[in-house]
């Protein structure tokens, strides 16, 4: 187990499309260590979640945990999880504009998500799972899948938002953070 460090906007590898796992080898030391390092380094860095090619894995594995974030204060809490080629389809046409960081760009910005989905994943055991997910939970989903296709923030996001993470606390906090609640209380999550 290990932190290790998180790629930046510009390593190749958070622009390549990662491979699948096996299921028959989640179980193996690999990528048992994999799954450590991912959640251990999430930790370090406070985020809420991380896609193994952050850490230079070309592998489809992300975790998320989300218990009263520092860095998000006002997403509803995620269970640590750990999901293997997760799959993701949207279940209507409703989205909803999440301003998003990401460990690996120092910038924020606004970024269209599915507000309803449904995910199919292999937790960190090799068992299969289901789920209907919803809100900003379904958001954090989409961004990590999104880092297993190489695709970051910057590419989905309104080019007029974007900002540090300085000018956002200091123009854009209040007002999103008013609207992102508002939205947590009607959706649920
Ligand atoms: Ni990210």
């Amino acid at each position: 187990m290990a932190v290790r460090d998180i790629l930046q906007i510009g390593h190749p590898v958070l622009r390549q499309v990662a491979e699948p796992i096996d299921p028959a080898d989640v179980t193996t030391p690999e990528i048992q260590g994999l799954i450590d390092d991912l959640i251990d380094t999430m930790h370090h860095a406070n985020g809420a979640g991380l896609a193994a090619p952050q850490i230079g894995v070309g592998l489809r594995a992300v975790v998320m945990e989300v218990t009263n974030n520092p860095r998000y204060p006002y997403k509803p809490p995620i269970p640590l999880t750990v999901a293997i080629n997760p799959v993701i389809n949207p279940l209507d046409d409703e989205l909803v504009e999440i301003n998003e960081g990401c460990l690996s760009v120092p910038l924020r910005g606004n970024v269209m998500r599915h507000v309803n989905i449904a995910v199919t994943y292999c937790d960190g055991h090799g068992d299969e799972h289901q789920a209907t997910l919803r809100g900003l939970t379904a958001g954090t989903w989409q961004h990590e899948c999104d880092h297993l296709d190489g695709v970051l923030i910057v590419d989905r996001a309104d080019p007029s938002s974007l900002a540090t993470w300085d000018e956002f606390n200091a123009h854009q906090r209040d007002a999103f953070v008013e609207r992102i609640t508002a939205f947590v209380e009607r959706v649920g999550s």
